[in-house]
């Protein structure tokens, strides 16, 4: 097995709310290997960006991590100052977010703000970074990249821009890539071609990739291992083949239903009912509790443990007991 990148330790992370802490995310336990496309699927609200945030030390200001740790390489980094994280972040570990517009530079032209990149982290010279610019610009499937070099991120396409995100993201080859919810803001066809380019630079370079999205068909395609997040938790974790095959805890039941399928067309489309609790309602049960319909009194009392069902394969749901058997 490949040597583990990034550990994430029993991790909990509490927004201040008035006087209040309230926790978003509860005992984040789960390592990403070299080369590893992991993926992390759930609604909208289970936490997924907040996790991210949190292994690019990027956590909003009300925002703590109360518990556990975060491991780099072979580096704790859970409580590293802002300097020592602008070491890390572009070189070890880079993020790419769902509106590139947001994260790009709207006054900057884009040549200039992916070689930006190299030059923070590099002892090379301006026309060096420029050339290393153009050829990962060429790599991510970008075309006239002298004349682009020099354009603003408005005069570009929606998939351009999130290419142009891949290039700065990957031109400091980083060993580990965030891509949160990277494709959900394009169309299906540059869709499938940002996915193609994000395996592409996975297999080629070796970077392995966190890999988020709300939607499990997406993640299937591009993911080797999935954790599905709910309300906070980590309620499964299995390689995304035995995860399809064999999936465990009823909320993965549902989001696999709910995925689109040709054979079905023209039936109504599978949806789960009710919705994720927001941080200030969570109580002392399994998170899914008010969605599930195998709920027993169990369920109201206690958080299950995430527990293993085989080697690869981990649930967090009270049907599973400590033997792995449906109860
Ligand atoms: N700045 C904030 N203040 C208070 N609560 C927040 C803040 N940011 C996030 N939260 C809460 O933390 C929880 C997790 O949010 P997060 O953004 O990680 O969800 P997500 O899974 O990425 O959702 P989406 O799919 O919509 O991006 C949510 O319940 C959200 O309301
Ligand atoms: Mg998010």
């Amino acid at each position: 097995m490949e040597p583990a990148l990034l550990a994430m330790q029993d991790i909990e992370v509490a927004f201040s709310v008035g006087k209040k802490d309230y926790p978003a995310l509860q005992g984040i336990s789960f390592e990403v290997r070299e080369k590893e496309v992991l993926g992390i699927v759930g609604e909208s609200g289970c936490g997924k960006s907040l996790t991210s945030l949190s292994v690019m030390g990027l956590l909003p200001g009300a925002a703590k991590i109360s518990k556990g740790k975060i491991v780099l390489g072979d580096s704790d980094v859970t409580n590293l100052t802002a300097e020592a994280w602008c070491k890390i972040r572009g070189k070890q570990i880079s993020m790419i977010f769902q509106d590139p517009m947001t994260a790009l530079n709207p006054l900057v032209p884009i040549g200039r703000q992916i070689e930006e990149t190299v030059l923070i982290h590099s002892a090379i010279s301006k026309k060096e970074a420029k050339q290393r610019a153009l050829e990962m610009m060429t790599k991510v499937g970008l075309s006239r990249v002298e004349q682009l070099y020099h354009e603003y991120p408005h005069q570009l396409s929606g998939g351009m821009r999130q290419r142009v995100m891949i290039a700065m993201a990957l031109i400091c080859e980083p060993q580990l890539l965030i891509a949160d919810e990277p494709t959900t803001a394009l169309d299906v066809t540059i869709q499938a071609q940002i996915l193609d380019l994000l395996r592409q630079m996975n297999q080629e370079t070796g970077t392995a990739i966190i890999f988020i999205s709300h939607d499990l068909g997406v993640i299937r395609e591009v993911c080797d291992r999935v954790i599905v997040m709910y309300a906070g938790y980590i309620v499964e974790d299995a390689p995304v083949a035995e995860l399809l095959e064999a999936p465990k805890h009823p909320y993965t039941l549902g989001l696999l239903q709910s995925i689109p399928d040709i054979e079905k067309r023209g039936q109504p489309l599978y949806t789960i009912s009710g919705r994720v609790p927001a941080i200030t309602e969570r109580s002392t049960g399994c998170p899914f509790v008010g969605r599930c319909s195998s709920a027993s009194p169990t369920c109201e009392r206690s958080v299950p443990d995430l527990a293993p069902v085989s080697d690869t394969h981990r649930v967090r749901c009270h049907l599973y007991s400590e033997v792995g058997e449906v109860i």
